[in-house]
C-alpha cells in the first residue's frame, strides 16, 4: 500500500526525480528527540531521507508539551527515540532506523555516525561536552554537520562543512566550565541576538538551573532551516553560508541577519556580547531563587502571599504561624522616617494587599479566611489574627495565578487605550464601597504635568532624600527589601547623577541649584511616563480613609484592581506622591521644612481637586497610578525567602 514514489512525489518540482532519489539514498544522524529533534526527524522524513540514526535517552514528560514533535498525553513516559521512530514510519514505513536508546555517548559516537551523510544536532542546550564531542567527531570524519537552534520565535543556523572552520574554532568552548560554555554557545549561536529585545519575563531563563524557555514556532522554523540545509548540502545546491557565517531569522521581529564572526567567539564582537552576557548571568543569580516546595499548607500560603507589594518594598510586616489554622500578622509602620507614610496609611495600604493575597492564596488549599485586628494594638504597630478554615465549597480564586506575577512597571507604557470590557473588569475588581476614576486621553497630559510639578517635593526637600537615600538599591537589578537601581525606570546617566547626588544632602542641594538637577529625573519618572500610558486611574472609596481598618481594606481593593490588571496582561505603576501631598496640604500638616515646596503641595492639592472634581474628598482617595500595555519589567523588586519574615509570637 506504501508508495515512496506517490508519497514524495509533491517534492517533485522543487527537487527533480532524480534528486529524490538521491535523498533517498541518504542518511542523517539526528542526536536528540526533543524540541528540535523531533520536528527535524517529520521534516526530513517528508522530504524523503530513507535513513537516520536517531539517538536520546529521555522519555517524554509534560514539560515537553510546549513544542516537542512527539510529546502529547498518549505519550508521556514513553522513550523519545520509540515515539519518534513510529511517527517517522508511519509516514515512510521503509525508513532505515538506527536507533540509539541510551542517547549518544563518548562509546557509541563511532557507531552514531558510521556511514552518515549529515549530523543534524538536537541535542539538549546545555548537553553541552557531548555536543562539542559530536562535532568534533564529525570534523573528524568530514560529515557535515548543520544546527538550527530555536530562538525565542525564530531560529539561528550554523553549518560547519568538511575542511572549513570547525565547531571548536567557531565556539572556543576548550578551558572553559560549563557556564561559560552555555554562555558561548548561546552567543556563537545568535550573534545577532534578535530574540532578546522581546523576551517577556527573563526571570524564566536561568543558566544556573538550566532551564530556559521555549516556543513551538521556534522549533517548526528550525526543521524548516534545517531540512532546507540538508537537501543543498546533500544535493550539492545552492549557496551554504559555512561558519564562521550565520543566519538568523526571527518571525516575532520579522527580521532576517546573516552575521558573519571571522574567529568565532574570539571576535571583539563577540568578546563584548560575551562580558555583558557574563555581567547579566551574575546579577541573575543574585536575584532570589525560587523557593523550594513547602510541606504545609499554611506555609504556602505566607510563601505566595508575602509577594504582596509595599512603598518601596518595605514589606511593614513580621508573620507568626501560631498553629495550621492560626497566622498573625505583626505589622508596624514608617510614619516615624517615611514622609510618604502619612500616619501610617501607605504602610496600612500594603497590609490590605498582604491580607487580601494570603485570601486568595488560601483558596488554591480550599481554605477561607477571616481577619481580625487585635483590639489592644497600636494604629502604628497593629496586630491581625487570621484564622484558617478549610471549606469544600471554596474555588481557586480567578485572580491566584496572578499574585506572583503582579509587579511595577516604571517604564513607558503605550498609549493605546484600555477597551470598555477592560476598564469595568478593573471598576469591578475594586468591590463594592469603592470607585474608579479614569483619566485618558487629554487628560494624561494634565496628569503628566502635575505628576511633574509634584515630583519636584520629591527631589528637592531633605525629608524626601532621606527616603530616596535608604530605599534604594545601587547597582542591582532584583532587591529583597528595597527598590533596585535598574527598576526606577531611568536611562543610565540619570541614574549614575542620582546615585552620585544622593550620596549626600549638599549634593542634591547644589545639583537642583546650579544644574537644573531635578530635570533629567522628573522627564523621565514623572512626566513622560504620565504622557505615556493608556490611563491614570483613581480609586475612590465611599467612606474617608479615617481609620487603619478603613486604610487596610482600602488596600485589599488596590490589590484586587492591580491584580486584575496584571490579568489583564497590563503593565501597572502607583503614583501615590500626588495623593500624599495633597493631603499633607488639606491637614496643614508641615511635612517639609521647605516653604516654597509645602506652598507647591498645595498647588498640587489645587491641580488634583480640578482634575478629579469636585466630589472627591481627598479623604476618601484611596490610590493613584497609571495602567498600560508594555513589556513586564526585567528588573523588579523581589522579596525576602518566607524564614526571614517569619517570628515568634512574643505572646
Ligand atoms: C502603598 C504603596 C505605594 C506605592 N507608591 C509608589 C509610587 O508612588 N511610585 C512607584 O513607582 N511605586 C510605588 N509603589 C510600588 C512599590 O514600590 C512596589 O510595590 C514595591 O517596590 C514592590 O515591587 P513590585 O510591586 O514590583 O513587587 C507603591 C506601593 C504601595 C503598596
Amino acid at each position: 500500500m506504501f508508495d515512496y514514489d506517490a508519497a514524495f512525489s509533491r517534492n517533485i518540482g522543487w527537487v527533480t526525480e532524480a534528486e529524490q532519489a538521491i535523498l533517498r539514498g541518504k542518511r542523517i544522524a539526528i542526536a536528540g528527540m526533543g524540541g528540535v529533534g523531533g520536528s527535524h526527524l517529520l521534516t526530513l522524513t517528508r522530504l524523503g531521507i530513507g535513513a537516520f540514526n536517531l539517538a536520546d535517552f529521555d522519555r517524554f514528560e509534560i514539560q515537553n508539551f510546549n513544542r516537542q514533535a512527539g510529546a502529547g498525553l498518549s505519550h508521556i513516559d514513553q522513550p523519545k527515540v520509540e515515539v519518534m521512530s513510529a511517527m517517522a514510519r508511519d509516514i515512510n514505513p521503509e525508513l532505515d532506523l538506527r536507533c540509539f536508546p541510551a542517547g549518544v555517548d563518548e562509546d557509541n559516537l563511532a557507531e552514531f555516525l558510521d556511514g552518515v551523510d549529515l549530523y543534524v544536532d538536537s541535542l539538549d542546550f546545555f548537553a553541552l561536552d557531548i555536543r562539542n564531542k559530536v562535532f568534533a567527531a564529525c570534523a573528524q570524519r568530514g560529515i557535515p554537520a548543520v544546527t538550527a537552534a530555536p530562538l525565542g520565535m525564530g531560529a539561528a543556523l550554523l553549518v560547519f562543512m568538511p575542511g572549513a572552520m570547525t565547531y571548536e574554532e567557531y565556539f572556543r568552548m576548550a578551558g572553559h566550565d560549563e557556564e561559560e560554555q552555555a554562555l558561548r554557545f548561546m552567543l556563537g549561536l545568535a550573534p545577532a541576538r534578535l530574540q532578546l529585545s522581546y523576551l517577556a519575563d527573563d526571570t524564566r531563563v536561568d543558566f544556573n538551573a538550566r532551564k530556559g524557555p521555549s516556543t513551538p514556532m521556534a522549533c517548526e522554523l528550525c526543521a524548516g532551516f534545517a531540512g532546507t540545509y540538508a537537501l543543498k548540502i546533500l544535493l550539492q545546491r545552492g549557496a551554504v553560508p559555512v561558519a564562521p557565517r550565520g543566519i538568523h531569522f526571527d518571525a516575532y521581529r520579522n527580521r532576517l541577519s546573516t552575521t558573519w564572526r571571522p574567529g568565532g567567539n574570539d571576535n571583539p564582537l563577540q568578546r563584548l556580547g560575551l562580558f555583558v552576557a557574563r555581567r547579566m548571568v551574575m546579577a541573575k543569580a543574585a536575584a532570589s531563587p525560587p523557593a523550594a516546595p513547602r510541606a504545609r499548607a499554611v506555609e504556602r500560603i505566607l510563601d505566595l502571599a508575602r509577594w504582596a507589594p509595599s512603598g518601596d518594598n518595605e514589606q511593614p510586616w513580621r508573620l507568626q504561624i501560631v498553629a495550621d489554622d492560626h497566622v498573625v500578622v505583626h505589622a508596624h509602620d514608617t510614619r516615624d522616617w517615611c514622609v510618604y507614610d502619612l500616619d501610617g496609611s501607605s504602610s496600612q495600604l500594603a497590609v490590605g494587599a498582604l491580607l487580601e493575597n494570603v485570601a486568595i492564596a488560601a483558596s488554591a488549599e480550599g481554605m477561607a479566611v477571616s481577619c481580625e485586628r487585635r483590639p489592644d494594638t497600636p494604629d502604628n504597630a497593629p496586630q491581625f489574627d487570621l484564622r484558617l478554615r478549610t471549606d469544600p465549597a471554596i474555588e481557586a480564586h480567578p485572580l491566584l495565578p496572578f499574585v506572583r506575577a503582579r509587579t511595577t512597571q516604571r517604564r513607558p507604557l503605550s498609549t493605546r487605550p484600555l477597551s470598555a470590557a477592560q476598564k469595568r473588569a478593573l471598576e469591578e475588581a475594586v468591590g463594592e464601597g469603592y470607585r474608579v476614576l479614569w483619566l485618558e486621553g487629554g487628560e494624561r497630559r494634565s496628569m503628566a504635568g502635575l505628576l511633574f510639578r509634584s515630583a519636584h517635593i520629591r527631589l528637592t526637600t531633605p525629608e524626601g532624600y532621606e527616603v530616596h537615600r535608604r530605599n534604594i538599591e545601587w547597582g542591582a537589578r532584583f532587591s529583597e527589601d528595597r527598590l533596585p537601581e535598574l527598576a526606577l525606570g531611568v536611562d543610565w546617566l540619570t541614574r549614575r547623577v542620582m546615585r552620585w547626588a544622593l550620596g549626600s544632602w549638599r549634593r542634591v542641594q547644589n545639583l537642583n541649584r546650579f544644574a537644573a538637577g531635578t530635570w533629567l529625573p522628573r522627564l523621565q519618572m514623572d512626566l513622560l511616563t504620565g504622557l505615556r500610558c493608556a490611563a491614570h486611574f483613581v480609586i475612590v472609596a465611599e467612606r474617608p480613609l479615617d481609620s487603619v481598618q478603613a486604610c487596610v481594606d482600602g488596600g485589599r481593593a488596590m490589590q484586587r484592581f492591580w491584580l486584575e490588571a496584571t490579568r489583564q496582561n497590563l503593565q501597572f505603576q502607583p503614583e501615590m506622591t500626588p495623593l500624599i501631598f495633597a493631603r499633607y496640604a488639606a491637614t496643614g500638616v508641615d511635612f517639609t521644612v521647605v516653604e516654597k515646596e509645602r506652598e507647591l503641595a498645595r498647588r498640587v492639592a489645587n491641580d488634583l481637586a480640578g482634575l478629579l472634581g469636585a466630589d472627591t474628598d481627598p479623604r476618601c482617595r484611596v490610590y493613584m497610578g497609571r495602567v498600560g500595555f508594555g513589556p513586564t519589567p526585567t528588573s523588579r523588586s523581589v522579596r525576602p525567602p518566607l524564614e526571614t519574615l517569619l517570628v515568634d509570637g512574643g505572646e
